[in-house]
């Protein structure tokens, strides 16, 4: 997506005869988004990636709404979530989501046997927790906490988890994740004064080909079901790739925070975009220089966008009762700001350690029912005196 990478070997002219040891031609395959208008791969494998012995429809999938609909300011504590479930990839519990974003939490503890393929959405993988390497048929790409690992879409992947404690904030997209797009050039570069650039993103960097035949199963997620299919062979049985298409990880950490004499709206914070929503960071930083500057937000009604802030500290500056892995939902319609004496407090600090990933949508989110045991109910009145 970022800039064009390859590894491994890749004959010199693409679709044309690249031969095997034996005689035999490596199996090429395009992969990419918007058909063969968007960016792509094409990647070359010892067998046939169509090569299924069976297919089958394991379970559909359906998220209820939380039944009440009236309209509040919301704080959700999913990292008190018990029972989560072992695995990243189908053991996530739904958060909050519309038609074109779905949020959950995953906090997995065994590493997969089978592998796994989201055929109906990119995904933003926010690694709150945890390390280990992202396997997918473009290689290995190692990541750690703080990262957000961006997988594309049709990306046959697994985890392997070598942190004590795993904790994933997961974000699925329907468009397609990218850079926001007012900080690239004409060329797709990111522009001098984008918060980060290129060498901030890590794209697979071992590529480590299994010659393996027999049975390997890979979940996939399509159509609002999971569906499992049996490949004779090992899925990363790739021997080279090249192109823009590929999961690559950013970490939050290299996000260069823009600050100025007075507040910064928002949008400084902006790190991807997609359709129907935008994700920014809130990263450690110096506050405003103005000497009268109040560097806590202003009041503000989001009007056209909900705001989902998920806290990965356990201090923000315009909050109070906020938890490590705390997520506030402030959906239009509602004004909202600083608690009671936070503006105050703010006045004279010169710095902030906070962290935090914000996710504003342009079409309401519906809390999940599934989220309801977290919940804070008191948040809605936390605002008076
Ligand atoms: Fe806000």
């Amino acid at each position: 997506m970022v800039y064009y990478h390859k590894l491994g070997k890749i004959p010199p002219k693409r679709h044309t005869a690249f031969r095997q040891k034996n005689g035999s031609i490596y199996q090429e395959q395009l992969m990419g988004n918007l058909g063969f208008n968007g960016i792509k791969s094409l990647l070359y494998s010892l067998r046939p990636p169509t090569a299924l012995k069976s297919v089958e429809r394991i379970k559909s999938l359906h998220w209820d709404i939380d039944p009440d609909p009236t309209l509040r300011l919301r704080h959700l504590r999913p990292h008190r979530l018990q029972n989560t479930g072992a695995s990243a990839v189908i053991d996530r519990v739904p958060l909050v989501f519309n038609n074109d974003i779905a949020v959950s939490i995953a906090k997995p503890f065994v590493e997969d046997q089978f592998f796994y393929r989201n055929g109906e959405g990119d995904e933003v993988v926010f690694v709150t927790e945890g390390e280990g390497i992202l396997e997918s048929q473009f290689g290995e790409l190692d990541f750690r906490r703080g990262d957000y690992l961006v997988i594309p879409r049709g990306i046959i992947h697994r985890y392997r988890l070598t942190g004590n404690q795993n904790i994933f904030l997961v974000i699925e997209s329907r468009g397609y994740v990218r850079t926001p797009k007012r900080y690239r050039n004409e060329h797709g570069q990111l522009l001098e004064n984008a918060p980060f650039c290129e060498r901030d993103i890590r794209a697979p960097a071992l590529l480590n080909t299994r010659d393996i035949e027999g049975e390997f199963e890979i979940v996939v997620k399509s159509r609002n079901a999971l569906q499992r299919m049996i490949l004779t062979h090992h899925p990363f049985d790739t021997v080279g790739w090249d192109g823009f298409y590929y999961p690559w990880a950013f970490n939050i950490s290299d996000f260069e925070p823009i600050t100025g004499r007075i507040h910064q709206p928002p949008t400084v914070h902006q790190t991807f975009e997609s359709d129907g929503f935008v994700i920014c960071s809130f990263v450690p930083r110096l506050f405003d220089y103005h000497p009268d500057a109040i560097p806590a937000p202003y009041n503000h009604s989001n009007v056209g966008s909900d705001e989902l802030l998920y806290y990965c500290c356990d201090e923000f500056m315009s909050r109070k009762g906020i938890e490590f892995g705390s997520i506030t939902l402030h959906p239009d319609g509602m004004p909202h700001g600083p608690h009671p004496g936070k503006a105050e407090e703010s006045i004279g600090k010169k710095s902030t350690k906070e962290e935090a990933v914000m996710i504003d949508t342009f079409k309401p989110l519906y809390v999940a029912k599934a989220a309801l045991g977290c919940e804070d109910d008191d948040y809605q009145t936390s605002w008076l005196e």
